[in-house]
């Protein structure tokens, strides 16, 4: 039970999880998977931000793309798109778009990032990543929201990403199904190209069908 006696949203609940761990790492919380037997070998701050070495992952394909235009759903406390940034400042262009849905979780982002260096290479709105727009190509896409809407989401901006460009989608292990069987469903419609990375939550790595 928390605030005025209701049970707490779990992300309410992980927000306050994340202010007490202070940054603090654990080895990862998920089960093992038939493709990821050692989850506990990789590291996260708490459970909806993503595994730290995810984390640095993220970065690195900024470095190694050098996006002008990074869109993320779901920023929960803004800890991958400040990942993303640091890739962007390190390559001193792009910009990185982020949407988060829940105005508590959007509002503590916001407090965290205030005064952070890298606040110029960030833009966090609150809005639905199904309702959001954004102008120009999409040479990065990070989807990281709710497991039920990534499909939606990915089709959505399908149309404005880069040929060449490049398709991140979060928690796409066995184990969490939904966006597993998301991934696999537009590669069958022919939409895109999917790798599926072994990581505890799991990750796809996906290009538009037609480049
Ligand atoms: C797994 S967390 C994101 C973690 C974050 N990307 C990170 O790694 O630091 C998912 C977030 O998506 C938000 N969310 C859920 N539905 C959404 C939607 N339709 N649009 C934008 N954000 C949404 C949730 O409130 C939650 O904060």
């Amino acid at each position: 039970m928390g605030w005025f006696g209701k049970k707490l949203k779990q992300e309410h609940k992980v927000m306050l999880q994340h202010e007490r761990a202070a940054g603090a790492q654990l080895p990862e919380y998920h089960r093992a998977t038939p493709e990821c037997a050692h989850p506990e070998r990789w590291s996260m701050i708490d459970s909806m931000t993503a595994e730290v070495e995810v984390l640095e992952l993220l970065a690195t394909l900024v470095t190694t793309l050098k996006p002008e235009l990074v869109v993320e759903t779901g920023s929960f406390l803004g800890v991958s798109t400040e990942w993303i940034a640091r890739g962007l400042e390190r390559n001193g262009r792009g910009r990185v778009i982020s949407c988060e849905f829940d105005p508590v979780v959007y509002a503590k982002a916001k407090e965290r990032l205030a005064g952070s260096p890298l606040l110029p290479w960030m833009e966090l709105r609150n809005e639905s990543s199904l309702e959001m727009t954004v102008e120009g190509t999409i040479d990065l896409l990070f989807a990281d929201s709710d497991p039920e809407l990534r499909e939606a989401e990915v089709k959505r901006y399908l149309p404005q990403m880069n040929p060449h460009g490049l398709i991140v989608i979060h928690d796409a292990s066995s184990h969490l199904k939904t966006v597993r069987e998301a991934a696999l469903t537009m590669e069958r419609e022919g939409l895109l190209r999917v790798l599926l990375l072994p990581t505890p939550r799991g990750l796809v790595l996906a290009q538009p069908r037609q480049s």
